[in-house]
């Protein structure tokens, strides 16, 4: 069963998507990631803070054998728009020739952290590079992604909850919504 929404729920002008639309979803996305790399093994790159909910829900649904890498990145500042710089942590070791990669993320604005991430996987020549987004904003890219799977399609607004932050917070938001104006900052 999903978690009610309550807390800090208060802080949203409207919610975009309950948890029970996200947890529906994300079955339909791990449906379609089974029947489509099935007898694969299968090399996953998370991005980290924004995509935490969504690689652990999604994550325990797939059937195929796993592994799993943790980056950051960060193109914001904290603020609500893009300073059009990414920052990558890129662990050590990480090896990804030949290997099956599904690359994971929250959600696709401008499209420059994947398209920079991207970039940094296919030189080291993997089998294949797969790019899953749990929201996809509808709005012109700065850099072209080229997407195989969007959870869902949003309007061009920022958003916080399930894993998505607004200054470090809201994160822990079981559903997804839009701010109310005149957050702290
Ligand atoms: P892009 O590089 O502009 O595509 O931005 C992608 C990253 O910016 C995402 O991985 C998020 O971490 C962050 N981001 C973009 N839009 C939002 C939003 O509406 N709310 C929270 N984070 C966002
Ligand atoms: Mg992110």
């Amino acid at each position: 069963m999903s978690p009610p929404v309550t807390g800090v729920i208060q802080d949203l002008e409207r919610v975009l998507l309950t948890p029970a639309q996200i947890s529906v979803r994300i079955s339909e996305m791990a449906a379609r990631l089974n029947a489509e790399l099935a007898g694969k093994v299968v090399t996953v790159v998370a991005l980290m803070d924004g995509a935490l909910f969504f690689v652990a829900d999604l994550l325990r649904q797939l059937e195929m054998p796993v592994r799993m890498h943790t980056l950051s990145a960060s193109s914001y500042q904290g603020g609500t728009a893009t300073t059009g710089e990414v920052k990558v942590n890129w662990p050590a070791g990480v090896d990804l020739r030949d290997q099956d990669v599904l690359l994971l993320d929250d959600i696709l604005d401008t499209g420059l952290t994947l398209s920079v991430i991207s970039e940094r996987i296919r030189v080291q020549q993997p089998a294949s590079l797969r790019t899953c987004v749990l929201l996809s904003k509808r709005r012109e890219r700065l850099r072209e992604v080229p997407l195989k799977d969007a959870g869902f399609e949003i309007d061009d607004e920022f958003v916080v909850g399930y894993g998505m932050d607004y200054q470090g917070r809201f994160r822990n938001l079981p559903c997804i919504g839009i701010l109310n104006p005149g957050q702290p900052s």
